[in-house]
């Protein structure tokens, strides 16, 4: 496996690997911290960010430029090493941003891997309760109840969990292919209520969708030879209004 910031992890031949790393731009890379811990008696702090951006600076670039740069869980675990050796606090997570708002996250102690991916599409719905009336449905889904719809560009990000210890083969590239075929292509562009057969009866609110997708994800990625399997979803109905599901 090879570390592609612009697509994660991707299988890469060995005699790519110089050609890669000559145009691997470092500085885009993104890397967040996450410590635990008491605050000291006396300055109230955990630790003083200013340390945790030194650090960090310090060692990533060398961690990222060096031979094993193909292993991202290796880069995680080395810097979550040096923050803890410099600054003798825990580190419980650390995450590198990678393009197209995917990020792959090492949680310690468990020593789990979780890859977020970022998707969008746009589909139409209408609120709308059989069980009640008219005049209730108006007052309870306002606009969302127009009987001709209405539509959202929803974001999905979905976020899978490798617990192996062995090697971390699953690349984003190959997540992005799953959920493409597998929600992507169900979900964009359609109206929910007609062409989704699960919604004939089911109102499709923005937490029944969540719970259709991630059930549709889970079955998708169990069946997969992906060594992963698929922890949890964020929908975003708008910028501001979303639904994790399980919570
Ligand atoms: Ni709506």
């Amino acid at each position: 496996m090879e570390f592609d910031p612009q697509r994660g992890l991707v299988s890469r031949p060995e005699q790519e690997i110089a050609a890669h790393r000559r145009v691997l731009p470092v500085r885009e890379c993104e890397f967040d911290v996450e410590c635990h811990g008491e605050p000291d008696s006396s300055t109230g702090y955990l630790v003083n960010i200013v340390d945790i951006d030194r650090v960090v600076r310090e060692h990533g670039p060398p961690i990222l430029e060096a031979g094993e740069l193909h292993d991202a869980r290796w880069i995680l675990l080395r810097l979550a090493e040096e923050v803890e050796r410099d600054l003798g606090v825990s580190v419980s997570a650390i995450r590198l941003r990678l393009a197209h708002n995917a990020s792959l996250t090492l949680e310690r102690p468990s020593m789990s891997h979780i890859f977020r991916l970022s998707f969008e599409f746009a589909a139409s719905h209408r609120l709308h309760a059989s069980s009640l009336s008219d005049a209730e449905n108006l007052r309870i889904f306002g606009k969302c109840n127009n009987p001709n719809g209405h539509g959202h560009n929803y974001r999905l990000e979905p976020e899978f969990e490798a617990t192996s210890t062995s090697e971390l083969r699953t690349s984003p590239r190959a997540l992005r292919d799953l959920v493409g075929e597998t929600i992507m292509e169900k979900f964009d562009h359609q109206n929910l209520n007609l062409d989704l057969p699960e919604f004939a009866e089911l109102n499709p609110s923005v937490e029944n969708i969540a719970k259709v997708i991630f059930d549709d994800l889970s079955k998708a990625t169990a069946d997969s030879n992906l060594e992963v399997s698929l922890r949890r979803i964020t929908l975003w109905e708008t910028s501001k209004t979303s639904c994790v599901y399980p919570a």
